[in-house]
């Protein structure tokens, strides 16, 4: 590595790590009776938002479709501290069914301070074959249903000085191979919110809105989808959890987690041939 790179990279981890030091800082108390909406979250990265959320002592709604499931993290919920834990079963890929869900938490728990937006709908990790019917159906829960909760919600949360949470992905920011509409569907939902923040900043609304870029996290679904494909070690879920709500409670307007994911990013336009050589040998694909 030459000595320009070096350098480089040093300086812009002393600035990270100097941005970082400087934000705001956490208060876990600030989460006790909070009022809180985590979709997705039968399983994976928002069934253990559900459970942080719990400790914090916070009023929870989740939903996802498996009514059964939902049943069990509730209970969960209720026994790592939760002060309020309900559920609502819901197919986000439906156009009446993200609305219902928001007028369900706000009466149930008289308002909302936190809706975090993390459900996917179910696609499979394989080169693109052509269909078109499966990124258009994708988009309904992946970004249609965001779009649709987040203004149905934005009078409530303006309410309480309220936060929306975006769970997005690394690969919303730079393409990866076999993941084409997942893809797609992850730039979508950071160029809208990305317009909705400055919206929301320029009407002076006291709303915050969380972008978070996720890496390759160890949840079941993930670790199933990309097995044989991608041998890279995956980060935990309870830690990106856990980032997630303090980003959202810090009224961050951004998370990178793991941390690398941020100098991805930034490389990725100062030297395309090498990200692009980078992501291609990052997966085993023998045709
Ligand atoms: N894991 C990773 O490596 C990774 C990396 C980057 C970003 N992320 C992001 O992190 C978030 C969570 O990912 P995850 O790995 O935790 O996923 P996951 O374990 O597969 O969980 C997905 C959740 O969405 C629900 N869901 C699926 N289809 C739905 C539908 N049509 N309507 C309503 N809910 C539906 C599922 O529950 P039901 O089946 O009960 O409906 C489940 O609760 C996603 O936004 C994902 O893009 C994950």
């Amino acid at each position: 590595m030459g000595a320009f790179l070096k350098i480089l990279i040093l300086s812009i981890s002393v600035a990270y790590i100097a941005v970082k030091w400087t934000g705001p800082s956490f208060d876990p108390a600030s989460l006790k009776g909070a009022k809180v909406l985590v979709t997705g979250a039968s399983s994976g990265i928002g069934e253990q938002m559900a459970y942080h959320y719990a400790r914090f002592g916070a009023q929870i709604v989740i939903t996802a479709r498996r009514e059964k499931v939902l049943q069990q993290v509730t209970e969960k919920c209720l026994s790592l501290g939760a002060q309020k834990a309900l559920f609502i079963p819901a197919d986000m890929s439906s156009e009446s069914e993200p609305d219902k869900v928001i007028d369900f938490a706000v009466k149930k728990l008289g308002g909302l301070d936190y809706l975090v937006l993390n459900h996917i709908g179910v696609t499979r990790f394989a080169m693109w074959n052509g269909d078109v019917d499966h990124v258009r159906w994708l988009m309904k829960p992946n970004f249609f249903s965001y779009i649709q909760m987040a203004w149905r919600a934005l009078p409530t949360l303006e309410q309480s000085k309220g936060s929306l949470v975006i769970v997005s992905s690394i690969a919303g920011k730079m393409s990866n191979p076999f993941a084409a509409p997942y893809t797609a569907t992850k730039a979508a939902l950071n160029g809208f919110f990305g317009s909705l923040t400055h919206e929301l900043a320029m009407k002076k609304s006291n709303v915050s809105v969380s972008l978070c870029t996720l890496g390759f996290i160890d949840t079941e679904s993930a670790l199933n989808a990309v097995k044989g494909i991608i041998t890279a070690p995956a980060y935990p879920a309870s830690e990106a959890s856990l980032n997630i709500i303090i980003t959202g409670a810090t009224r961050q307007p951004e998370l990178f987690y793991p941390w690398f994911t941020y100098f991805m990013n930034l490389i990725k336009d100062w030297s395309p041939s090498l990200t692009n050589h980078l992501i291609r040998n990052s997966v085993n694909y023998n045709p």
